[in-house]
């Protein structure tokens, strides 16, 4: 981060306080520790940050009560509180965040709910947060919103604030692109999601499962590890959360963690120890985690007696079933597991159901022989890292599951499939059977490596690649994208000559279908385009990249139709197209063009070529996404060198590459049409929309004086305004409503 940036506002669920209700409902505010606080309270302490969030604990039918002085406290320390209804709470925290994006993304659809009320209010809760930030930030800010329970906040945050410097990180994994497309409303959290600059994920796996969940969802065409989201380029990027292993080292070592390691060696003397601390989560895979280790006893009766399992379970999310019925699940495993070994002096599970004060938490790590971390799916997971941090260069073993993201850069630890109870059972003893100097090497080999990325290379290396992201963002795009209003247009429309309207076809006057023969207008929008040609001083035209033929068959022959890009143009209430190029000459070259890309269409599945008068296109929109995509760059590099130096030229549109004549476009032809009537920018006013890529060409004619709206529900355009599909028939038929006004008041004056 250079100087001129301003100050890093970190958004997230919780605030880092935690909170006890005193019986009279007041609350008691405390500072809280935890993975995802110790990581930002580098960036936090720095001076120049705000932390947005709500206060832990707002749960519940009655709001909380804080003291005065402590509102004061949580601002003097520069955090600010966003206030949400507590029923409302409800139904976005314990509702859609943990009762549908939670299972789902850890792969666990069959304890999804997908409740519309829930989501409703996950929505509200983001727009929430959204205006508590608007109202704070301040010009050069930088936002940082954290995980999954505000996925919608930074396409809300690009829409009030375009020039905003946004930034995403998912604490939890990013699941397969087949997993995601089971969300209902997959659509809205990504699209939530690319409101960013930069997008992170603690795993490489994570970001390449978000990048072809864009590419299959939406449609997009990701790169490596950015993608183009109209103007704006949105960076990804796998950034593994560190912690700060020197100072956990130092803590660990504290006269009153050595004390509770005395209490420890005392209880647990001549016995080898494993341990687990999760929140009791049934991600954390702890019923099968103690199954294991019954499998172990049984297999190796010599360890009764002598190996002891500590687990820690910190209560959580106790409201949402699923939990409540895990506590009780593991609450008779332990009894059962105890009962079926225990023997007078010797109990193999301690079961702690219990947040540990911090020294006991480091004393557990020092003394633990063995960590047993074996989530089924975790994002990250922190224990394993911290039970290496405290552990320093002491003999200790780590056994960690595979479907921790923590594994991606732990390979030195024991991996294990938790899913399969030999494997645990084999790890644990492989563990418990290593020399001391074995273990020593293994802690010391871990060391190392979360040295080199601990928590301050987190969060720099975030916030470093944001501001990088954001610089090329504001190169390429410095306009501010507005909601068209209505009565504004209106004015200005009262005071033109003429009001010329450029308006694309597919994605803006009809919604994209999945095949576009299905995409015909419907009769709103043939009565609309008709109504709009009647108006005297309004000059409609139909832009599209498809051929005269369908525009001719399905559009009012009162408007004018651009076809192909303007190759072809039909004035209204003409019979006979104008042809903006010749294209006699280059039967071979065609021919070529034609055979290069029939080969394409016989290797891909799902894909297809349109013929059109004076264009040749292949579509692959249906085919598998990722591979298409892949195969359209080599097929516009073919044919980029078949057409070197000809009239012919190859370029990509959604889903598609098209060869058609050099200089055809959509601007050229708007520009054609505007010379031909003597448009005037003075006395005339002139409105393009659209939706692509091709569509930009005609919002930079005229730049200035040129009402462009980009049919999006994010910006992603050099337009200057912005709506989304369904809003574009109600506009225009406003407007057009108005303009009738008008011109009966004109024929009132004029026959009075
Ligand atoms: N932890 C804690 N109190 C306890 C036990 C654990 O604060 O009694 C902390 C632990 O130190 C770690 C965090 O809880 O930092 C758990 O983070 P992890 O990434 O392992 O899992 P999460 O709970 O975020 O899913
Ligand atoms: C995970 C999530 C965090 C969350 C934490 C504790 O680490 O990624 O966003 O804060 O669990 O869960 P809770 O629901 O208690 O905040």
């Amino acid at each position: 981060m250079g100087p001129e940036d301003g100050r890093v506002i970190i958004v997230s669920n919780r605030l880092p306080v935690s909170t006890s209700v005193l019986g009279d409902g007041w609350i008691v505010l405390q500072r809280s520790s935890g993975g995802l606080v110790n990581g930002l309270e580098e960036v936090h302490q720095s001076g120049r940050s705000l932390w947005m969030g709500c206060l832990a604990g707002q749960t519940g039918s009655s709001k909380l009560k804080v003291a005065d002085s402590d509102l004061a406290d949580l601002k003097e320390q520069g955090l600010r509180i966003v206030d949400v209804p507590p029923d409302l709470y409800e139904s976005y925290y314990e509702g859609f965040s943990n009762g549908a994006i939670w299972p789902l993304f850890h792969y666990m659809p069959d304890r999804c709910h997908f409740s519309p009320s829930e989501w409703e209010a996950y929505e509200q809760v983001n727009q929430l947060f959204a205006d508590a930030i608007i109202s704070e930030v301040q010009d050069n800010d930088i936002v940082w919103v954290q995980d999954y329970q505000l996925m919608l906040l930074p396409n809300m945050l690009r829409r009030m604030k375009r020039d905003l410097s946004i930034g995403f990180f998912l604490h939890i994994p990013f699941p397969s692109a087949d997993m995601f497309r089971v969300l209902p409303w997959r659509n809205e959290i990504l699209s939530g999601v690319l409101g960013s600059d930069l997008v992170g994920f603690h795993t490489l796996e994570y970001m390449r499962h978000f990048s072809n969940s864009t590419a299959r969802v939406l449609g997009l065409e990701p790169h490596m590890d950015s993608l183009n989201y109209g103007e704006r380029l949105v960076r990804m990027g796998a950034f593994p959360l560190g912690i700060d292993v020197k100072a956990m080292h130092s803590e660990a070592r504290l006269p009153e963690t050595e004390e509770q390691i005395e209490a420890l060696d005392a209880n647990y003397k001549g016995k080898k120890v494993i341990l687990g601390v999760d929140r009791l989560d049934y991600t954390k895979g702890i019923p099968p985690r103690l199954e294991a280790f019954s499998a172990l006893l049984e297999k190796h009766p010599d360890l009764v007696g002598k190996v002891s399992f500590i687990q820690v379970s910190v209560p959580s999310r106790v409201k949402v079933d699923e939990y409540r019925d895990l506590k009780a699940e593991v609450d008779g495993l332990v009894g059962m597991i105890n009962g079926r070994f225990g023997a007078p002096g010797y109990v193999p599970i301690h079961y702690l159901f219990q947040t540990l004060t911090r020294d006991h938490l480091l004393a557990l790590y020092r003394r633990a022989d063995v960590a047993v971390v074996t989530p089924i799916r975790d994002g990250l997971n922190l224990v394993c890292k911290e039970y290496v941090a405290s552990k320093g260069e002491d003999p200790g073993a780590l056994v960690l599951s595979e479907f921790a993201g923590s594994a991606a850069e732990m390979g030195e630890a024991i991996l294990v499939n938790p899913w399969s109870p030999d494997s645990m059972a084999a790890g644990m003893h492989k563990a418990l059977s290593m020399s001391d100097e074995k273990k020593s090497q293994m802690m010391s080999d871990l060391w190392d490596r979360l040295a080199l990325h601990d928590n301050r290379a987190w969060s720099t290396g975030f916030l470093d690649t944001l501001a990088e992201t954001r610089r090329r963002n504001t190169l390429s795009v410095d306009v501010q994208t507005l909601d068209p209003d209505p009565g504004e247009l209106v004015d200005r429309l009262s005071n033109a000559r003429h009001a010329h309207f450029f308006i694309d076809y597919d994605g803006t006057l009809v919604a994209v279908a999945e095949k576009p023969e299905l995409a015909t207008p419907t009769p709103e929008v043939i009565e609309l385009l008709k109504d709009m040609a009647g108006i005297q001083n309004f000059r409609i035209s139909v832009v599209s990249g498809r051929d005269r033929r369908f525009l001719e068959e399905f559009l009012p022959h009162d408007v004018t139709l651009i076809a192909e890009h303007g190759a072809c143009i039909r004035r209204a209430g003409d019979q006979e197209c104008e042809h903006m190029v010749d294209d006699s000459h280059f039967k071979d070259l065609w021919d070529n063009v034609l055979r290069v890309m029939t080969d394409f269409e016989k290797r891909i599945p799902g894909s297809r070529i349109e013929r059109k008068e004076f264009g040749v296109v292949w579509h692959y929109r249906m085919a598998e996404p990722i591979f298409a995509q892949e195969q359209a760059r080599e097929l516009a590099d073919a044919l980029g060198g078949l057409l070197q130096r000809t009239p012919l030229g190859v370029t990509t549109a959604k889903k598609a590459v098209e060869v058609r004549h050099i200089g055809i476009n959509k601007g050229e032809a708007v520009r054609f049409i505007l010379q031909e009537d003597g448009f005037d920018p003075k006395a005339d006013m002139l409105i393009t929309m659209g939706d692509d890529r091709t569509d930009e060409d005609m919002f930079k004619v005229y730049t200035k004086d040129n009402v462009s709206i980009a049919v999006s529900d994010t910006p992603m355009s050099s337009a200057a305004y912005m709506i989304d599909q369904p809003h574009v028939l109600p506009l225009l038929e406003a407007l057009t409503r108005s303009a009738k006004g008008w011109q009966y008041k004109l024929w009132d004056l004029q026959a009075s």
